[in-house]
């Protein structure tokens, strides 16, 4: 182990940092905006289905071989496996850190641009609901250029301050404050008049809906995507544990904190969705009709109806700004850590290196939003955006998390992964349970899924 890998100052400073990870724009932006293209409460149900058995088993999976290995994800996939094609694990993990954080900090550069404007009043001008403001803010290509590139030095600064200074000391403070907001707004959603009808898309499935593929595969991987999962970075994490540190609870945490609050962003966009345009425009809403905006239509309308609102948006961005800064460290960490491991780079280099190329790579995410040729590509007829999204969210991350189910439950073996969590003690799950569960259940769940997606 080099100098520069660092370690967690405990075990709750470990579990506030992973649930940094998991709790970001995924949860708040992009869980309302994906229930909105999949059809309400269908796509909830499917998503529940999917956390609990096929990403919960992983996701603890994860935590294990890191904790086992003290390595990142390449580095502990050659430590259990010194052969075999395992090693595509390592380089789909540190394309997808790559790749994901390109267009997800085009996202939180939105995010700090809404604050801006809440500081400064501009939200007020979106408060009936036009929904022009998403559209003026996601054009200007040199304006989100800027933000972009501001968010990617900010995260790369605090990945370069190392494990311990940098990132959990950012996720302390910030998540418990983020939660209360959570849910002061959903009481005022729920509360609005109107808000049934909301309630009813979110929560009343339409099970017609829920035997649909697309819908299925765009949950599933959604689901990967909040967790932070089929990517390595819980296997990153988890390589900063100390082996004696349990890990159990602290996953079943994870996954509870971060379904929690993705359940609570529904919670207030549906409900307020529907409430506030029935009563400002007299007309129905359309939640498919926000895309990416979904979000930033809804909630200047939501904060008009509140006293004080322009605060309530000023704290609501600010918390948002954070969560999705301690996702964009994790994504960043995940290559990093590997050219940290592998190439023996020092992390300065490292960083540098990666949050260059990220940027780089980040600029035709933003100019999909502004006309043009990235907005739509001839090839996929689509913008650049979506193609990311697609690739990475829904293909990428359910991909690498049949081959890391595979890779614990036979190569590294049920066997000796259960010894693993037998460390830990007695607990739920128990290691037959979960051998059972990583072993069968989320590697044939995945494979069921892209084969009735891409081949049938
Ligand atoms: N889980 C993050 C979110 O929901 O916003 C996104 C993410 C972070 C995905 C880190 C993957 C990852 F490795």
């Amino acid at each position: 182990m080099t100098n520069d890998r660092g370690s967690w100052g405990s075990r709750p400073g470990f579990i506030l940092a992973a649930t940094g990870s998991a709790v970001g724009l995924g949860n708040i932006w992009g869980f309302p905006t994906q229930v909105g293209q999949g059809g309400g409460a269908a796509f909830v149900l499917i998503y529940l289905i999917a956390v609990i058995f096929i990403c919960a088993p992983i996701l603890l999976g994860e935590v294990l071989v890191g904790r086992y290995a003290q390595l990142g994800p390449a580095g502990a996939v050659r430590r259990i496996s010194p052969s075999g094609p395992w090693w595509v694990i390592g380089l789909l993990a540190v394309a997808a850190g790559t790749f994901i954080l390109s267009f997800y900090a085009v996202i939180a550069g939105w995010t700090v641009q809404y604050l801006w404007l809440a500081v400064t009043d501009g939200l007020a001008a979106d408060a009936e609901g036009s929904g022009a403001l998403f559209g003026a803010v996601s054009a200007n290509p040199i304006r989100n250029v800027l933000f972009t590139g501001l968010f990617l030095v900010a995260t790369a600064w605090c990945v370069n301050r190392g494990i311990r200074r940098g990132i959990e000391a950012a996720s302390r403070l910030m998540m418990p404050l983020l939660f209360v907001l959570l849910l002061i707004l959903a009481i005022r959603s729920v509360t609005l008049p109107g808000a049934a009808e909301g309630l009813a898309y979110y929560l009343r499935p339409d099970l017609s809906q829920a035997l649909n593929p697309e819908i299925i595969g765009a949950a599933v991987g959604q689901a990967f995507f909040s967790l932070s999962l089929g990517m390595g970075a819980l296997i990153t994490y988890g390589s900063y544990l100390h082996r004696s540190h349990a890990v159990r609870s602290a996953s079943i945490a994870i996954v509870g904190i971060d379904t929690t609050i993705a359940l609570l962003a529904g919670f207030i966009i549906f409900p307020a969705g529907f409430s506030i345009a029935s009563f400002s425009s007299g007309s129905t809403f359309d939640p498919t009709a926000g895309g990416p905006g979904l979000i930033f239509a809804v909630l200047p309308q939501l904060f008009a109806t509140l006293p004080g609102g322009l605060l309530f948006g000023a704290a609501f961005f600010l918390l948002l700004s954070v969560a999705a800064f301690t996702s964009t460290i994790s994504l960043l960490e995940v290559p990093v850590a590997h050219a940290i491991d592998q190439w023996r780079w020092p992390r300065s280099k490292a960083v540098l290196a990666v949050a260059a190329f990220t940027f780089a790579f980040s600029i035709p995410s933003v100019l999909s939003f502004s006309g043009g040729f990235f907005s739509e590509l001839p090839a996929v007829g689509g913008t650049f955006f979506d193609l990311m999204v697609n690739v990475w969210n829904e293909g990428a991350l359910p991909l690498g998390g049949m081959l890391i189910s595979l890779f614990i439950g036979w190569r590294w073996g049920a066997r000796f992964a259960g010894d693993e969590l037998r460390r830990d003690g007695p607990g739920f799950p128990s290691p037959a349970l979960w051998g059972f569960l990583i072993r069968f259940v989320s590697p044939a769940a995945i494979f069921l899924l892209i084969v009735s997606r891409f081949v049938l």
